[in-house]
């Protein structure tokens, strides 16, 4: 056990490729621990760094922010872990609780420091949580980014309740969650998607309304009918500039909008914002969550009788296949590099 293989985002005309490498294995120093990676999810901010959409200086550092795995030895002085337990790595891994710091973009696995993708990481003992009761660790290794985004919009920022309703924007990795916690919580979500068929899919997962964005471009006024033109109390917006002026269209007075995805590019809002103002609506920026809200999304996960969606799965050796196929959209759920295959 002297090596590691693991992908490294390597330059490639103008942006990044993957590439195996094989790293020496290093072993934990005071307060880590070194953890054998099960599996690792992807998420479509992994294809913004490979893309370098967000001019992130990646190049050499392992890739992915999502995976979990089992505790193979432990340093000094570490109490909170023993070999054999399972464990999902924090997106964050400073951040521990209580409110956002700009130092936490510095630690920010398979962005700023090295990621996930590899057949071992080291982990500071505060840097991961215990897995769900029940689940393997290919599905816990779904919830580090996606997971968690979609609990602090929702349950920490949006403190959703019951009776409310939810506007969740497309199929993906956030956006199944997000209707997975909505259902859970007995809130009604409206699900905008491209695709009758993963509409369906979402339907069997709990989807109050659906709406088939490709049939119905002005979506937005198809969700207000729908709620009898009060509009919905929450959206989930992964759309970002080309999908804000729907989203404000859509949302009720009074209601939350977590803003939290790129998914129509990074430039300014295509539409006015003055909806804000006359709906006295808010915008939440969500940038994942912290160790605490990933301890409570997990207490919350063991009371209620869900499973992640896991849409395909990859072997190690084709991991750069399992980037191209998140790149495809043609997804529900997630994307798995499952290491048991
Ligand atoms: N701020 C944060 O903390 C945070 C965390 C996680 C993700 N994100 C961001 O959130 C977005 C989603 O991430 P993800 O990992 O869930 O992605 P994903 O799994 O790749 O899901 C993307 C899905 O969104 C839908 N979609 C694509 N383009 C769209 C558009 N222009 N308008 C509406 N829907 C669209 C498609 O679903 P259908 O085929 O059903 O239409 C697509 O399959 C990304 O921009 C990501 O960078 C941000």
């Amino acid at each position: 056990m002297t090596k590691n293989r693991a992908w490294e985002f390597t330059p490639d005309s103008g942006a990044f490729r993957l590439e195996c490498v094989e790293r020496p294995l290093i072993e934990p120093g005071p307060g880590q621990i070194l953890v054998k990676v099960g599996a690792v999810s992807i998420n479509y901010r992994d294809l913004i760094n490979l893309r370098n959409e967000a001019n992130r200086p990646v190049g050499g550092k392992i890739a992915c922010s999502d995976g979990a795995g089992v505790v193979i030895s432990v340093g000094t002085g570490v109490t909170a872990w023993k070999p054999g337990d399972e464990v999902a790595g924090c997106f964050f891994p400073q951040w521990q609780d209580g409110p956002f710091s700009m130092s936490h973009h510095r630690t920010d696995p398979g962005g700023s420091c090295d990621g996930m993708l590899a057949e071992y990481v080291l982990f500071d003992e505060t840097g991961c949580v215990a897995i769900p009761r029940g689940w393997t660790v290919a599905e816990a290794a779904t919830l580090p980014c996606a997971a968690v985004t979609a609990w602090a919009a929702l349950m920490t920022r949006g403190q959703l309740r019951s009776d409310e309703t939810v506007l969740i924007l497309g199929t993906g990795g956030v956006a199944i969650f997000a209707l997975q916690f909505a259902a859970a919580q007995g809130a009604r979500s409206i699900v905008v998607s491209r695709s009758a068929d993963k509409l369906n899919r979402a339907k069997s997962l709990g989807a109050w309304q659906t709406v088939d964005r490709t049939a119905t471009p002005e979506w937005d006024r198809e969700v207000w009918q729908l709620t009898g033109k009060q509009g919905v109390d929450h959206v989930i917006e992964v759309g970002g500039p080309g999908t804000l002026g729907q989203s404000l269209a859509s949302v009720a007075a009074g209601g939350k909008i977590a803003l939290i995805g790129v998914l129509s590019g990074f430039g300014p809002p295509q539409d006015s914002l003055f909806p804000l103002v006359t709906k006295n609506a808010s915008i939440h920026g969500i940038y994942v969550g912290s160790r605490a809200d990933f301890l409570a999304m997990n207490q919350f996960i063991e009371q209620h009788d869900f499973r992640p969606i896991i849409d395909r799965r990859f072997r190690f050796e084709e991991a750069d296949q399992a980037l191209s196929a998140l790149a495809e959209g043609e997804h529900f759920g997630k994307i798995v590099v499952d290491y048991s295959l």
